[in-house]
């Protein structure tokens, strides 16, 4: 049986049940060898539990380090977008922020001078599963098996049963966002404000933000499994996206219809109120894969 027919994904993928979210971006030290990198990630992933749910996914370079069996690019958005591909992403989820904080704690202890830390961001789930702009995100993911084949590698291909995980940290302008009437509002994401209701094709605008990524490609929905949350302050507030694809390509293509750098050339109105200024790419292997770092073959 292969990874996908065995399930063996990481959980905290899927797993909605915690609000508080931490996501650390790492670049691998320099010099560091091998052993020492897979017995950091092995401390690491024995701090999960009933209550921590920790999903780990590799920047190319470091992939390749621990023998992963194909290459992938660094990202890259042709200098369109900061590209700020890190090495290792660990993603904590926890029921409340007093787990999250000794969690984190304790993998960033964990990973010790081996790694150095690129992005350290506390975010949560806010109201209803709303975005800092009031609009539910994450109602238009497919469920059920559709998100199992949105975010998992096909079996046959390189990488199966895991996926492709792309991260970016947006910085809202919610002064800029706000001022607009909700009837704008809503012509910016393609969906009503209060129920999250999708507009037609005729009404949809073309640089809406559902219009630009709701989208087939050669006949294949470009489906993805988003998990993007809010964090911030009152004086930096914003999405942290993250979202986990069958093929790293999708990102690259809904990331050009975005910014309209491909076919009709309509840039995503999004982009106006909300700008990112980091961004990588990764991939999250299998429990199988992980669990071999401790006894490699
Ligand atoms: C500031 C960053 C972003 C925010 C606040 C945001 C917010 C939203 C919201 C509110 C929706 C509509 C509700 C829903 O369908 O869940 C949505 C849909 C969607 N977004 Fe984003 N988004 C962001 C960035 C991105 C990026 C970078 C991508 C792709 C690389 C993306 C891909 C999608 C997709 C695929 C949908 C669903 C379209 C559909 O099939 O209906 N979003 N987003």
């Amino acid at each position: 049986m292969t990874d996908v027919q065995t399930g063996v994904f990481q959980p905290g993928i899927f797993d909605k049940r915690f609000g508080d979210q931490v996501f650390l971006e790492y670049a691998l030290a320099r010099g560091v060898a091998e052993a020492d990198v897979r017995e950091a990630l092995s401390a690491v992933l024995a701090l999960g539990g009933d209550d921590v749910l920790i999903t780990l996914a590799f920047g190319p370079q470091l992939w390749a380090m621990l023998g992963g069996r194909f290459d992938f690019p660094p990202f890259s958005l042709e200098g369109q977008v900061p590209a700020t591909q890190g090495d290792l992403l660990v993603w904590v989820q926890t029921p409340d922020r007093s787990h999250g904080f000794d969690a984190a704690l304790a993998v960033h202890r964990a990973l010790g001078d081996r790694f150095s830390t690129q992005l350290d961001i506390n975010a949560f789930v806010y109201h209803d599963m709303r975005d800092l702009t009031g609009f539910v995100d994450g109602i238009g993911n497919p469920e059920g098996a559709q998100a199992r084949k949105a975010a998992l590698v096909a079996e046959g291909h390189p990488g199966a049963g895991g996926s492709f995980v792309l991260t970016q940290k947006w910085i809202h302008d919610l002064d800029a966002f706000d001022a607009l009437s909700v009837p704008e509002q809503e012509r910016v994401i393609g969906r009503t404000k209060a129920d999250a209701v999708e507009f037609s094709d005729e009404d949809m605008p073309a640089d809406a933000h559902v219009g630009r990524t709701d989208v087939a490609r050669d006949g294949v929905p470009q489906k993805i499994w988003r998990r993007g949350v809010p964090y911030g302050n009152t004086t930096e507030h914003g999405s942290y996206f993250v979202a986990f694809s069958c093929e790293l390509d999708r990102f690259d293509y809904l990331l050009r219809r975005m910014y309209g750098m491909i076919e009709d050339g309509v840039r995503d109105r999004l982009t106006t109120f909300s700008s990112p200024v980091m961004s990588s790419w990764w991939y999250a292997p299998t429990t199988t894969f992980l669990k071999s770092l401790s006894s490699p073959e």
